[in-house]
């Protein structure tokens, strides 16, 4: 097993992070657009998305991370200045989580794999986070690699449990109940109730049993989709749950999950093409994932309202959109300068 471990230098940290005031930061977490893709929509089934990238770290992974911090706060486990907050992520819950524990005062380190886009790990050490990288050795696939990543973080607190705290997004309620009290009821109420799918990709799960337990609460016939990545995949964010086990807050509530999706890379890489020419949007892989299904579940309809998350933008993957020939560098740069909807993510301000 090798590891590589980078920390920022700590007068980046305070220079590079724009964040003046930390309480409208965090204030800034959920009540994200939801957009109508009018150029996919036909007169009877209609498809939505939740724009993700709009929370303040610019993923859906800021309400886990929130969520998860503030309940270690209220149980008294977190301390002020002394405690370290330690997680492995393959990329946008790390995010979340320095760019909130930097406002809240803690340190934070990340197992990552380093198959993980550059520009992901440029943001996690511009906001001020370790970096413990595990080789692709020891991680071949994302999938796979964030099983190894959670067992080099667990051996890396269990000596000092007086200053590291994980959160561990893979098993932590607190994820659950992000979903299901903030995801959840932003989309009902901005449906007026009308959902009738809801689609999303699927990493810890937290995102799709928090969401749809609420929705199915509210109505019970909705019908709810969940992605999963083809084996081997590039899809940052998303697992193949034959090559990557189930985590244990997923099982908890799987029986939630009503038809299971499976995104090739190709299917997604061409949706983020598609998006792009069509609907003016810059997305992420795994929103090219969450188009694709949407799509092909919109075919067999007769009417619906369909609701995908679109769980982060593409501003982190010109590397890998370059490498994968999705666009070339200079189609990228052209893609983002006239891309709409696109956030003032608090990364982004340096
Ligand atoms: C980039 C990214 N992160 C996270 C998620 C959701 O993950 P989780 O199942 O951990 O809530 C998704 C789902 O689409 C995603 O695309």
């Amino acid at each position: 097993m090798t590891t590589t471990t980078t920390t920022s230098p700590s007068s980046s940290r305070s220079s590079s992070l724009s964040i003046d005031n930390p309480n409208n930061v965090i204030e800034r977490i959920g009540r994200t657009p939801l957009i109508e893709l009018t150029s996919f929509s036909t007169q009877k089934v209609k498809l939505f998305a939740k724009l993700e990238w709009f929370n303040p770290f610019g993923s859906v992974k800021d309400r886990a991370a929130y969520w998860m911090v503030m309940d270690a706060e209220r149980k008294g486990i977190l301390k002020k200045d002394k405690s370290v907050i330690i997680e492995p992520t393959s990329g946008n819950t790390g995010i979340a989580l320095a760019g909130i524990a930097a406002s809240l005062g803690y340190k934070v380190e990340i197992v990552i794999p380093d198959k993980v886009s550059e520009e992901t790990k440029r943001i996690l050490r511009h906001l001020g986070a370790t970096l413990h990288e595990t080789s692709d050795d020891l991680c071949p696939r994302v999938g796979a690699g964030t099983d190894q990543s959670i067992a080099l973080a667990k051996a890396i607190a269990k000596p000092r449990p007086d200053i590291y705290y994980m959160p561990n997004q893979y098993e932590n309620d607190a994820n659950f109940f992000a979903h299901y009290e903030s995801t959840g009821p932003e989309i009902w109420s901005q449906t007026d109730g009308k959902i009738s799918h809801f689609l999303t990709g699927c990493g810890t799960g937290g995102t799709i049993t928090g969401t749809a337990t609420f929705l199915k609460e509210k109505k019970r016939d909705i019908k709810v989709i969940a992605i999963q990545a083809q084996r081997n995949h590039l899809l940052q964010g998303l697992r193949n749950f034959e090559e990557s086990s189930m985590p244990d807050l997923f099982k908890r509530r799987e029986n939630v999950v009503d038809e299971w999706m499976t995104a090739t890379n190709d299917d997604s890489f061409n949706m983020v093409k598609q998006l792009a020419a069509k609907e003016r949007l810059l997305v992420g892989p795994s929103s090219g994932s969450v188009m694709d299904s949407m799509l092909k579940t919109a075919e067999k309809l007769d009417s619906g309202i369909l609701v995908g998350i679109f769980a982060d933008d593409g501003r982190k993957f010109k590397s890998l959109y370059t490498q994968q020939n999705v666009f070339t560098g200079d189609q990228y740069e052209r893609e983002l300068k006239s891309a709409k909807n696109l956030s003032s993510a608090a990364f982004m301000l340096n």
